[in-house]
């Protein structure tokens, strides 16, 4: 059977993401920074739990060390909003550093662990969890500088990996699940997550190699840089 690993999977995305991918017969290790959350509610005899802050080399060599076999599917989901300034004079620039670990910095250092758990399953892919806010071309609202730049700076670390990681059978997506009703989207969001990750989860199962790269949103249409 396949094995994925979702991070943030305690709340929100990553929640439904485990849900459906354990529905549709995975394999999962979902991760969770502090405490497992929904995650308690989804006992299932396929479902590993492990603690893990995205930002520790040595909490994901601990996770990697703990998956037996190969891994198919990487979802680096978990990620944070910054401060919603309202003007440059507000910018904190320490959380914009601390969000731009979180979001761009990490999901590097999470596919760098699990690398050798990809290989052992042939290849694999790798979603990065990124968002409509990284298109420069679609800035016309500006603000909220440290999130949009930390999410196009995940597009960018991801594209520049592309080519290294075609070469070893690895195949990665650049993946906005819309504006979805969670923590982070807030409830004027028009969609529900479970709408979200069926989507995803049909853009998963549609990926070839040859589209490595691709920066797609949920229901399938391309978005522009
Ligand atoms: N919702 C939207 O409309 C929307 C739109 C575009 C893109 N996205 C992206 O989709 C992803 C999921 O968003 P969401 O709406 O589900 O957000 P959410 O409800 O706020 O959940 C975020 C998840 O990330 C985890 N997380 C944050 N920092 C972490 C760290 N250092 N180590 C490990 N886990 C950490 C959180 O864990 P804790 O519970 O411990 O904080 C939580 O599980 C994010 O990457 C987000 O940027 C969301």
């Amino acid at each position: 059977m396949p094995q994925a690993l979702v991070t943030g999977a305690n709340r929100g995305i990553g929640l439904e993401l485990t849900r459906q991918l354990l529905e549709s017969g995975y394999s999962v290790h979902a991760t969770y920074r502090n405490t497992e959350g929904g995650l308690t509610e989804l006992a299932h005899p396929l479902l590993h739990l492990h603690q893990l802050d995205v930002r520790s080399d040595e909490a994901i060599a601990a996770v990697a060390s703990a998956i037996d076999g190969g891994l198919d599917l990487l979802i680096n989901n978990a990620g944070i909003a910054d401060g919603r300034w309202a003007s440059v004079e507000d910018i904190d620039f320490e959380v914009v550093s601390e969000v731009i670990e979180v979001n761009a910095i990490a999901p590097v250092r999470v596919t760098r662990g699990l690398l050798p758990a990809l290989e052992r399953s042939g290849g694999g892919t790798v979603v990065m969890m990124t968002s409509l806010m990284a298109s420069i071309a679609d800035c016309h609202s500006g603000r909220s500088y440290a999130y949009r730049a930390s999410k196009t700076a995940l597009n960018m670390l991801t594209v520049a990996m592309k080519n290294e990681l075609l070469d070893r059978n690895i195949s990665l997506m650049l993946l906005h699940p819309g504006w979805v009703e969670t923590d982070m989207g807030g409830p004027n969001a028009p969609l529900q997550p479970k709408e979200s990750v069926e989507g995803i989860l049909n853009r998963i199962h549609e990926q070839t190699l040859d589209m490595s790269g691709r920066f797609v949103q949920y229901d399938g249409a391309h978005l522009p840089w």
